[in-house]
């Protein structure tokens, strides 16, 4: 058996730094009998009146609501603009938009491709990640150009008592 140098050289503290993300990719043959496994299980239970629900959990596809969390004053936030903030936890850094009077957007800013932080151009009114010049549609946080292939996660917001709060997360596509 190859030891396979798994480690990491040093606290992993930036998108960009993707070791670990290249060995997730690598499957061996142990590896993929789980995998084949594991999609058969998720393909049955999907298969039960309520499986549609329990797969979305099982692929970690589902919304999940957190306690709400206060993001901005809908005062300090012109319509244009966009708000940095940490969503559910705070190791996980989020972006809210506010694209017109009544219509906010949040993501979670962590690029699809490599998982490098997205940035709002309210000129070019897109998301744009620098590293591969990634970029996303800020209404839907679908892909617009460059590598990426999946949406960026979104945050659900709600408005009330003058604030903006976080609500929900979807989480990543596998
Ligand atoms: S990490 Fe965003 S485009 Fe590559």
């Amino acid at each position: 058996m190859s030891d396979r140098n798994n480690r990491v050289p040093f606290d992993e503290d930036n998108y960009t730094h993707n070791i670990n993300r290249n060995n997730e990719r690598m499957l061996d043959r142990r590896g993929f009998m789980k995998t084949l496994a594991g999609a058969a299980g998720v393909f049955a239970i999907s298969s039960l009146p309520w499986g549609a629900v329990a797969a979305k959990e099982l692929l970690g596809l589902g919304e999940k609501e957190y306690p709400h969390q206060k993001i901005v004053n809908v005062k300090d936030i012109a319509i244009g603009d966009s708000v940095d903030f940490n969503f559910p936890s705070e190791h996980d850094s989020a972006i809210l938009i506010r694209l017109s009077d009544k219509r906010y957007v949040a993501y979670q800013n962590a690029c699809t491709h490599l998982r490098c932080p997205v940035y709002w151009v309210k000129e070019e009114k897109e998301m744009v990640c620098p590293c591969h010049h990634g970029k996303f549609d800020a209404g839907t946080g679908a892909p617009t150009a460059g590598p990426p292939r999946r949406p960026l996660p979104g945050i659900q917001v709600e408005v009330s008592n003058g604030g903006v709060y976080a609500v929900k997360v979807k989480r990543y596509e596998a």
